[in-house]
């Protein structure tokens, strides 16, 4: 690949999804690059630019997609999902009936999935009825179509508890397909985390942006988590990525657990 032709896709990929590719990734976007380039039947990269920037609304999608990583998987850091059930019925024994949850960059909806169950099951423990909706975005309407089937193989599904798997999961043809019950609770929508104001409406009682901001820089980072604060309650919170810290951000937020923050006020 040309360098040239490398550092306008680096910059591309940057304006329009705040993903940072490092300098040294070249041979990783070029080997990644491959398929899509010859199934548009294109001879090499310079002729992917010309035709990127011919039909950059509709093939910017198609190069996230082809670049970003989309790893999830059911229960990932664990432990988040404790804290949610905690504050949950922490919340729910107070008498609230309408509690919102935002999970930005849901991919493929293992994650937003995880939120459901827990809630439901915070829910069943309480007995108390609210109205709880999840919502979940992402950049990608690959992985969003794919969380909207709720449709997970046998290795997918693996980390849920037996339990919870037959109580809100039907096996179709050996895949577990999500029931109505967790699907009602969800809502699916693309929404660009650069893309700001968010076109959310608020107050959110918990975002989880988790395992994203990794790939963004220090100022993006900040504009983002500066407008999850203007989402949020004065007693939600924002849990990130168990590898990720908003080190450096403290007149925005404060850290009230592990990767849990609340805004400050
Ligand atoms: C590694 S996955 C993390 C999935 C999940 N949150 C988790 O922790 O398991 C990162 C996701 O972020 C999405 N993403 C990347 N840039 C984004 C942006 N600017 N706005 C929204 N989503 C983005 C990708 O499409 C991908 O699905």
């Amino acid at each position: 690949m040309k360098t040239a032709s490398f550092e306008f896709l680096r910059k591309t990929i940057h304006d329009e999804s705040g993903i940072v590719v490092n300098e040294d990734k070249m041979a990783m976007v070029a080997a990644r690059l491959t398929k899509r380039v010859r199934s548009l039947g294109l001879a090499n990269d310079e002729d992917y630019i010309a035709f990127l920037k011919e039909n950059r609304k509709t093939e910017i999608v198609e190069l996230l997609d082809v670049i970003s990583t989309n790893v999830t998987r059911f229960y990932r850091e664990d432990q988040h999902f404790k804290f949610l059930d905690e504050y949950l019925i922490d919340i729910l024994n107070t008498g609230r009936k309408r509690i919102r949850i935002w999970c930005a960059a849901s991919s493929t909806g293992e994650e937003p999935y995880t939120l459901a169950i827990t809630a439901l099951e915070a829910l069943r423990k309480t007995g108390k009825q609210v109205d709880l909706k999840i919502l979940a975005t992402d950049i990608s309407p690959t992985v969003l179509g794919h969380a909207q089937r709720g449709v997970y193989s046998e290795q997918n599904a693996g980390p849920i508890p037996p339990e919870l798997l037959d109580r809100y999961f039907d096996k179709v043809d050996g895949q577990f397909v999500a029931k109505e019950i967790l699907k009602q609770m969800l809502v699916f929508r693309r929404v660009n985390l650069m893309d700001q104001p968010f076109p959310l409406k608020g107050p959110l009682d918990l975002i989880f942006c988790r395992n994203v901001m990794i790939y963004f820089n220090s100022t993006d980072r900040r504009k983002v988590v500066e407008g999850f604060c203007k989402l949020l309650t004065p007693d939600g919170r924002l849990v990130v990525g168990l590898s990720e810290s908003l080190n450096g951000m403290g007149d925005v937020v404060e850290r009230d657990g592990a990767s849990i923050y609340r805004r400050v006020l």
